[in-house]
């Protein structure tokens, strides 16, 4: 008896460290330090605008939700609490089907700017999270995100993207 109870611990045991070698949701395990996680379904929000960076050979696309989307079709700023803005970025690959065309190439990383008025006051109202490979980055990175945004979107709620009709 001893040994079938003890079988069933170890069993249980193992079943727990089994499960939780599993991310459970998106949500629960990347938090950035600011608290910002990848919003579910994200990648089904509508394009604001695509943009692409030379020094670093990447193409992106950047989303809204539609908390954002009505904000930016209404030209209405600032941006209202509940709006997320994510930001995809790949690296610039030639078609391997067609000449002069580039596409996305490898995922470079995923970063999202969330409304939130009150709870990221010092930072314009909006909180900053950068993921890569599905994992926030670091404090030292996130450190730098809103210094660029202030310094060269002040007059734009902080946002770079227009939306591209
Ligand atoms: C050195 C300047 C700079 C830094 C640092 C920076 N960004 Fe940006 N960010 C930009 C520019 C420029 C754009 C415009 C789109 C693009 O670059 O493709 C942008 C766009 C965005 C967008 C889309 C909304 C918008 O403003 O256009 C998000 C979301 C975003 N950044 C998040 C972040 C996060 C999160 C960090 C920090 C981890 C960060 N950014 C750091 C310059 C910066």
């Amino acid at each position: 008896m001893r040994n079938i109870a003890t079988a069933v611990v170890a069993l249980l045991a193992s079943a727990g460290l089994f499960l939780s070698s599993f991310p459970a949701t998106a949500a629960e395990v990347a938090a950035a330090p600011g608290g910002v996680t990848i919003p579910k379904g994200y990648r089904n929000w509508q394009v604001v605008a695509p943009s692409q960076r030379d020094d670093k050979d990447e193409i992106r696309v950047i989303l809204g939700n539609n908390i954002a989307m009505k904000a930016f079709r209404a030209k209405k700023l600032p941006f209202p609490d509940g709006a997320i803005l994510a930001k995809l970025a790949w690296k610039r690959a030639k078609s391997a089907e067609f000449n002069d065309t580039f596409v996305p190439g490898e995922p470079q990383r995923l970063e999202f700017m969330v409304k939130n008025a009150k709870k990221y006051a010092a930072t314009g109202g909006w909180g900053f999270g950068r993921f890569v490979n599905g994992k926030p980055a670091d404090e030292m990175q996130h450190g730098t995100c809103w210094p660029c945004h202030e310094a060269n979107v002040k007059g734009n709620d902080f946002v770079f993207t227009r939306y591209a009709p």
